[in-house]
């Protein structure tokens, strides 16, 4: 199957480590302009040369940060030139909001909220312009499983964030433009926060897998797929969805 992706101008907020990461070298190697950012300027740079190796077409790279609304604004806008325009825009960062602090609440609300907020509407005039405009956020299943911790921002900014896609899906649907939410369920990627957690605790690692029907975590190229796959034009028939990409992991009919 062809995903259409040939040629697509992407950008990736979040590219430059895990899922975010995986999904960047795998637009690369579908023929995309990518562009992404993060707040670690060299893992961006050490990124943005992986990238540029893979082959022709733009690499758009810049230090950012998220929790930010004029660097995210800038980022944004910075990479809509670089790229000369923009077909797919994919919203990958989390604050990861998993303590019960005003703190963590007000990264999640920035980062996994608000960055996609500013993101869209820096974005919006390119993507409509583009004639296959696709949003894409990266959400988790803990917008709808609880995992018997305390409660934390994590899984309500993700549930928001469904929210938020429906009504783009709804407004902008018309001018051309999808939205949709994958929600991984655990994925485990080395250095991620899933192979920490194996380290630290591989007893608490197991239970999980053993919890998951296909009896392992998923993997960052796995979710990669599935993201291009939603944002590519052959997705096209998916707009104002949410897909759970778990291996079975909630365990509920939807
Ligand atoms: N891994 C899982 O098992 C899992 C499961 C469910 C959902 N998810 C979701 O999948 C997404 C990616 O997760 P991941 O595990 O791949 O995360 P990760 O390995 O921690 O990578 C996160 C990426 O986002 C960047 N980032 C984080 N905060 C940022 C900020 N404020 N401004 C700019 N960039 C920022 C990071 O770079 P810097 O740190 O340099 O900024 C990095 O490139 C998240 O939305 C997460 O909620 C993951």
């Amino acid at each position: 199957m062809d995903l259409g992706l040939t040629g697509k101008r992407v950008l990736i907020l979040g590219g430059s480590r895990g899922i975010g990461w995986y999904t960047a070298r795998l637009m690369r190697q579908e023929g995309c302009a990518v562009g992404i950012c993060a707040r670690n300027a060299e893992d961006v740079s050490r990124a943005a040369e992986e990238l540029r190796a893979m082959g022709r077409g733009v690499v758009f790279a810049q230090a950012a940060d998220l929790a930010q609304a004029d660097s995210t604004r800038e980022v944004v806008s910075a990479a809509v030139q670089a790229l000369g325009g923009l077909d797919i825009l994919i919203h990958n960062a989390s604050g990861f909001g998993v303590e019960n602090t005003e703190e963590d609440w007000h990264r999640s609300f920035e980062v996994d909220i608000m960055a996609g907020v500013r993101a869209v509407d820096e974005a919006l005039p390119a993507l409509q312009a583009s004639g296959s405009g696709s949003i894409v956020f990266v959400g988790s299943m803990a917008s709808k499983f609880h995992f018997g911790r305390p409660p934390s921002a994590y899984g309500a900014a993700k549930a928001a964030v469904r929210t938020y896609a429906n009504e783009l899906a709804q407004t902008y649907g018309a001018s051309g433009v999808r939205a949709n939410v994958v929600s991984p369920g655990a994925v485990w990627f080395p250095g991620g926060s899933w192979d920490q957690r194996k380290q630290a605790n591989p007893k608490f690692y197991a239970a999980v897998e053993k919890g998951i029907p296909l009896g392992r975590l998923g993997t960052g190229e796995e979710i990669a797929r599935i993201i291009a796959f939603t944002a590519s034009p052959a997705g096209i028939w998916l707009n104002a969805t949410h897909l759970i990409a778990d291996g079975g992991q909630v365990a509920a009919v939807d």
